[in-house]
């Protein structure tokens, strides 16, 4: 029998229904290791179970940097190239060498280059009905071991005093903003942004930045513009409110929280809601950024 497989890290950025068809594993492989090294440069190869936080704190002791932005990202190793987790002006796919990967149903193993692994913003081929398949089993990063910081993001560029212009001092500040921003999913269950920020045409922007001059705009990919989905729901009141047993941050109006809900379709009825108002205001429409997985009925 062939049954469906899926891989599972530490499930922090899926949102899980009532039954799951299929083979579930979950990868727990570990490991931490040097590969290759130069005078500048080393590539780690990362077991996909450790977790992500905890390798971002090894590599940072060790001198090797460059995820000093990706601080505290919930969730596993392996996970991480899926989503091409990003946050505070940096993106995985910036230090990514290779991806090993196995085939759950050849078990065939590959090497997968950046160039193979269709990287875009929160977006990756492993999302794909192609990738899908490809069980991340390590992931290769090359970091820097000469000091270098990422300060693109405003706000860390303030945090930080030109006196103290570390890797050190930018973990610090990543952290701290982090954990004022959002609010910690072991304490209230959550799956960090519930949306992406939508991708809109330079006209769209232009339209509605002349009805709404506050609405954070950002250049992405092709000319096209990014605009801010925190932004929008916030400003249709939705932040602190609550329905279906879930509640929008107040932290943070991107992050929807299970208070009470039973059962996954709760939490989605919430935030189509959410995605409803926007679509009604903005004429924008919101994509979920987690993943859903399983079904509502027995399968
Ligand atoms: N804003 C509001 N209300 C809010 C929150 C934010 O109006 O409640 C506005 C503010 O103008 C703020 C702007 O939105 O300046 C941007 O907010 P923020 O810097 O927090 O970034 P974001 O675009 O909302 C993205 C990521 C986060 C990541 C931060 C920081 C997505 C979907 N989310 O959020 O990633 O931590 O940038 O880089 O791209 C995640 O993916 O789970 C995640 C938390």
């Amino acid at each position: 029998m062939s049954l469906p497989v899926r891989a599972l890290g530490s499930g922090s950025n899926v949102i899980l229904k009532r039954y799951l068809d299929g083979l579930i594993i979950h990868v727990g492989l570990l490991g931490r290791s040097v590969v290759d090294e130069t005078a500048d440069d080393v590539v780690v190869r990362i077991g996909a179970g450790e977790n992500w936080h905890e390798t971002v704190l090894w590599a940072h002791e060790n001198g090797y940097y460059g995820l000093e932005n990706l601080a505290l990202i919930p969730g596993s190793v392996g996970a991480s190239p899926i989503q091409n987790i990003g946050a505070y002006g940096a993106e995985l796919s910036d230090v990514i060498e290779r991806i090993e990967v196995v085939h759950s149903g050849s078990l065939t193993t590959r090497s997968l280059l950046p160039s193979d692994c269709q990287f875009a913003y929160r977006d990756s081929i492993f999302k794909t009905e192609k990738g899908r398949d490809w069980l991340i089993t390590a992931v290769d990063m090359k970091l820097s071991k000469t000091p270098t910081l990422n300060l693109s993001y405003p706000a860390l560029e303030v945090a930080i005093s030109s006196s103290e212009k570390s890797p050190q001092a930018l973990l610090r500040a990543v952290i701290a903003i982090r954990k004022a921003k959002l609010p910690d999913p072991a304490a209230q269950p959550n799956v960090g942004s519930y949306f992406k920020n939508p991708i809109v045409t330079r006209e769209k922007a232009d339209a509605l930045g002349a009805r709404y001059p506050n609405l954070p705009q950002y250049s992405a990919r092709g000319g096209a513009v990014k605009l801010s989905a925190a932004w929008m729901i916030d400003h249709l009141g939705w932040r602190g409110k609550g329905g279906h047993g879930a509640l929008v941050a107040k932290e943070h109006a991107l992050v929807v929280i299970n208070k009470s809900a039973k059962y996954a379709s709760q939490i989605i009825e919430f935030a189509d809601e959410i995605a409803r108002s926007v679509e009604a205001e903005f004429g924008v429409a919101l994509e979920r950024e987690p993943q859903v997985l399983g079904s509502d009925t027995p399968v």
